[in-house]
């Protein structure tokens, strides 16, 4: 069987559970998050793995109200699962309002070059969301080198050295400090110690030779995604720690509960993808078996000196400008 795309693999676990996907904590997350992001009236954002559409709404609707209920300003959503954008597309027929700011497309978001014009066109965009989807790809570097072409390019007055003695006029001064600033991106990833059974599930997928649908392992602290976009053209202009995600709050396990957090992963639709995605040869009974032990050694080595292992329920939140 060939190897599955990221893209198809994320599709294959949301599109079972596109119906469902909003009876939980994410409608009243996408509120938080989008608190952050106001689109000024006649804006064009992209919001990138739109899923179901909870936050494009949210955007929708605030670039509605800002424009005085006037035309300009959209809203492109992509997403790789057709059932998640089924979802949206219902909810669209409902608002219809909203019916010229939304735009709805199923592709891949890490390679939007092949989606090409008109539909994404790279200098663009005021801002690009991406929420609760990064840690799902493969190669997250690559993912924020490929979005930064689609934002606006920042403009930057000359700089002195090529300026003309006789430019010297007012009117040419005051052109010479115009300056426009670059689109923002706007991405959220997860404490490095949040729902921590994922995380320890992706060491155990890679030690079985099997790939979890989450790529969590490049996430050590608040600066790695800061990192990132820093050697990438952009400019960090806030990080928000936004607590109490999920409503559950941080917890503390004891290395007892290991095997039950182990159960409840092994009937995630994660783990259940990770097994329908790998290669011949491999059953969820036999994963299951063998992954207990492996799970177990892996959960052990985040046991900290007071013999607890720390979840926190925080989410990193960058807002970050393009600056070349
Ligand atoms: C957890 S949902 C997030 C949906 C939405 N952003 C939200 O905040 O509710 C993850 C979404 O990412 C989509 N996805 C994952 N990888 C993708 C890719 N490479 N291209 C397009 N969509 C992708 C999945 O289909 C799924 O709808």
């Amino acid at each position: 069987m060939p190897t599955l795309s990221q893209c198809a693999v994320s599709a294959m676990e949301y599109s079972k559970a596109a119906e469902q996907y909003e009876d939980s904590w994410r409608p009243g997350y996408a509120e938080r998050l989008m608190r952050m992001v106001r689109p000024k009236p006649g804006q064009h954002v992209l919001d990138l793995c739109c899923g179901t559409g909870l936050c494009l709404f949210l955007l929708a609707e605030a670039l509605h109200e800002s424009n005085n209920h006037l035309d300009g300003g959209v809203v492109i959503g992509i997403d790789g699962s057709p059932e998640m954008l089924s979802v949206a597309k219902a909810k669209c027929l409902t608002k219809p309002h909203l019916r010229n700011r939304i735009r709805l497309l199923q592709h891949d978001v890490t390679a939007l070059e092949q989606l090409g014009e008109p539909h994404v066109t790279p200098n663009t965009y005021d801002t690009i969301v991406c929420s609760c989807s990064f840690v799902l790809f493969d190669n997250p570097e690559a993912v924020v080198k490929r979005w930064r072409r689609y934002l606006k390019a920042p403009v930057y007055p000359p700089p002195a050295h090529k300026r003309h003695k006789k430019d010297e006029s007012a009117a040419v001064h005051a052109r010479f400090r115009h300056y426009e600033p670059g689109g923002t991106l706007v991405v959220d990833i997860p404490h490095e110690a949040s729902n921590l059974g994922e995380v320890i599930m992706e060491r155990v997928a890679r030690r079985l030779g099997l790939k979890f649908p989450s790529n969590r392992s490049w996430v050590k602290s608040v600066d790695s995604f800061r990192e990132i976009l820093e050697r990438n053209g952009f400019k960090v202009e806030r990080v928000v720690e936004l607590d109490r995600v999920s409503g559950r709050g941080a917890l503390k396990y004891t290395a007892y509960m290991a095997v039950d957090i182990y159960n409840s992963m092994c009937r995630s639709s994660a783990f259940q993808t990770m097994v329908e995605s790998a290669r011949p040869g491999f059953t969820m009974a036999g994963v299951v078996a063998n992954g207990l032990q492996v799970f177990m050694e892996e959960f052990l080595r985040e046991v900290g000196p007071d013999g607890r292992v720390y979840e926190s329920d925080t989410m990193y939140i960058y807002v970050a400008r393009r600056t070349s």
